[in-house]
């Protein structure tokens, strides 16, 4: 049987994850689960990098010891991949003893091979990168990733002698391994050969600078380079250092799925170590792009991250594993909205996917007394045509997952979704009238087929989703009267005519009831778009009432005048403001509008407190359909900017002397 490792980078525990790190757990779990569907024999592992400089910096600001940071972090890391659905086999902290055993295990090899010597360095360091950068590589003068203020630093450290791996990891790159490419995608392949071939220097590998680390065999004082503590995981989760090598025999070399900021670190050092201890280099290095905020990279220390937690409480978590893996082209940078996520969740998930499984189900219940059809029609190889078009979503959905274009195997599965609401659509089985007349046989007859052709294709849709969104493809078996589970699903699932017949279709609710972005917004933050930077989970649950009136907002979409002018914008004073009990952002408002009082929900209550609003004249919308936040019926909304730092609402100030009522426009 076909094995394969999947690992994805382990994350640093200064900070809790965010959309970023979420990203790339995702696709690798995605990928893993795919293969495992094909039949292959597949481990996956992640976990947490806790050493360095990092970590021990903010254990100091908290005056606590690095490790208890570092556990609560490790904790948050895996309870939100828990949360959503994540199959690892392992989760390794470098923390961990069986980790430490096994990057002493590979510096005694490094070192055999005579591989390490001492001498003084110094250099350009980024502090947050962990790594010394040649001054070539600096833009101003400051890290090329994050674009901080580098220090010149000087240590006396142990060397690795990466200048000497030049050569064969060339050979490495010309060669790839068992026929494939060395890196994803091969355009970045290009820039770690040229970074290669431009020369390569020995690397420093201690550090005593900080003291938050893995002692540096028989170098009292020093601790291993975090980097090289760092990679060594995807062998120590295996067992390397410690008497049972099963796992490593059975899953090494592996695959690893990382961001391309830390493309060098893994195509370049890590085989290097390994080719110096005498250990086989990794299968393939898969590195995706950055989910930009601003044309940024959202990241932590440029402070634009979006985290999960409001998207998730609104939608679910497989909205957003949908949404990651269709949206970004993998291996590019693409940039992270929240239009953009309720556009795609409208169209693909409510309409596309819940919308169509719906009716169909719908209709099946109707007409065969809330069953599957109890007959079917045979395939011939040019129909029916959702037959037709299962087979080709198929084969399209496999080959992309095989190249890594995960957003092309989405747009596969939103192909076939297509493809059945098309076929119902013209076929119109509710219709009992029909051009030419059916008997009643005829119909019964007519209604079974395309039913079942639809309900089946359903079917196999969710088979190709199961690696994306495997509770929402269990949840989809269910509805279909089957009881498969995404996790027991293989490739010959997606085989044609395996819907059973007569098969009781439970009634069941909206799979993704459609959403309202302007209410989504609302909720968020003071009406306006953006991922806030915290918000309350709280808050947005109550917030979202699913609507059919109101179509997916589209950020390229251009409104005329007229569109505008339906917004009756007016100043309104703030009379009465008090904090809404339960919530943290929420604010209620009692605001007059020219004679009239109203209540009004805003998410400002973080940025403002009910005594400065008291008294205040701001800009309301004074014709938004009532909604209720938190149990309270707002008539209006409040405007402001939300700061691009923090995601806080900041007011738009109105002057005292406007008549409260006028109109804005
Ligand atoms: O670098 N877009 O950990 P880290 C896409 N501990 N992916 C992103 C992203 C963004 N804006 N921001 C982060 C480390 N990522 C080391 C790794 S491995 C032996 C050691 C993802 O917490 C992406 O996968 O900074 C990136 O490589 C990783 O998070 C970096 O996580
Ligand atoms: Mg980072």
């Amino acid at each position: 049987m076909a094995r394969r490792y999947f690992t994805t980078p382990i994350y640093y525990v200064n900070d809790r994850p965010h959309i970023g790190h979420l990203y790339t757990t995702v696709v690798t779990d995605t990928l893993a689960r795919f293969f495992r569907q094909q039949g292959e024999d597949v481990r996956l592992l992640t976990g947490t990098d806790e050493h360095g400089q990092n970590i021990e910096k903010v254990a100091k600001k908290e005056g606590v010891a690095p490790i208890v940071v570092a556990d609560r972090h490790a904790l948050t890391f895996r309870n939100l991949w828990k949360e959503f659905g994540i199959s690892n086999d392992d989760f390794i902290r470098t923390t961990e003893l069986r980790h430490r055993l096994g990057v002493e295990e590979i510096i005694r090899r490094i070192d055999a091979a005579g591989d390490l010597y001492s001498a003084g360095h110094e250099g350009w360091y980024c502090a947050n990168c962990e790594a010394f950068y040649p001054e070539k590589d600096l833009v101003d003068g400051n890290c090329p990733v994050h674009g901080f203020k580098t220090e010149w630093q000087r240590e006396e450290n142990v060397f690795f002698r990466l200048s000497k791996y030049g050569p064969r990891l060339l050979e490495l790159y010309e060669k790839g391994v068992e026929g494939k490419p060395f890196v994803f995608p091969e355009s970045r392949l290009n820039e770690v050969r040229s970074f290669v071939e431009s020369g390569l220097k020995d690397l420093s590998v201690s550090r005593t600078t900080i003291s938050w680390g893995i002692p540096f065999p028989g170098r009292p004082g020093h601790v291993v380079y975090v980097w090289l503590d760092a990679l060594v995981n995807y062998i120590t989760a295996l067992g390397l250092g410690s008497s049972d090598l099963t796992l490593y025999e059975r899953y090494w070399p592996g695959i690893h799925v990382i961001g391309k900021d830390i493309l060098r670190f893994h195509a370049v050092y890590w085989p290097a170590f390994l080719m110096s201890a005498g250990l086989p280099v990794p299968r393939q290095i898969v590195s995706h792009g950055w989910w930009l905020r601003d044309a940024k990279k959202m990241s932590k220390s440029t402070g634009n991250v979006v985290r999960p937690d409001d998207l998730v409480a609104a939608f679910g978590v497989d909205a957003l594993r949908w949404h990651l893996v269709s949206a970004m082209s993998f291996g590019q940078d693409a940039n992270f909205s929240d239009e953009d996520f309720l556009a795609g969740y409208n169209a693909d998930l409510a309409n596309g996917l819940g919308n169509t499984l719906s009716r169909a189900v719908k209709m099946s219940r109707d007409f065969f007394g809330g069953k599957t059809p109890s007959v079917r029609r045979k395939t011939t190889p040019g129909g029916p045509l959702v037959f037709v078009a299962a087979q080709k979503a198929g084969d399209d959905w496999k080959n992309s997952f095989e190249g890594y274009r995960l957003q092309d195997a989405a747009a596969a599965i939103r192909y076939l979704l297509g493809a059945i609401d098309a076929e119902i659509t013209a076929t119109e089985p509710w219709k009992a009238l029909r051009q030419p007349p059916l008997s009643s046989e005829e119909l019964f007859e007519f209604r079974s087929h395309v039913l079942y052709d639809c309900l089946e294709a359903l079917r196999v849709a969710a088979c190709m989703l199961a690696p994306i969104a495997p509770r929402t493809a269990t949840e989809v078996f269910r509805r279909l009267g089957t009881d498969k589970r995404a996790e027991d699903l293989r490739a010959s699932d997606l085989a044609w005519g395996l819907l059973p017949l007569d098969a009781p279709l439970p009634a069941a609710p909206p799979l993704f009831p459609r959403a309202d972005a302007k209410e989504y917004f609302a909720s968020r933050g003071a009406g306006t778009a953006g991922a806030s930077k915290e918000s309350s989970v709280a808050d947005t649950k109550e917030n979202i009432s699913p609507s059919k009136q109101i179509p997916p907002s589209s950020p390229e979409t251009k409104i005329s005048i007229d569109d505008f002018l339906k917004i009756d914008l007016r100043v309104g004073e703030v009379i009465a403001a008090e904090k809404v009990e339960k919530s943290k952002k929420l604010m209620k408002m009692t605001v007059r509008i020219g004679e009239e009082v109203r209540t009004i929900v805003g998410g400002i209550a973080t940025a403002y407190t009910a005594e400065q609003l008291v008294g205040r004249k701001l800009v309301f919308v004074a014709n938004l359909a009532p909604a209720k936040l938190m149990g309270i019926e707002s008539n209006g909304m409040v405007l402001a900017a939300t700061l691009p730092e923090t995601g806080e609402a900041s007011l738009l100030a109105v002057d005292p002397s406007v008549p409260s009522g006028a109109k804005v426009k």
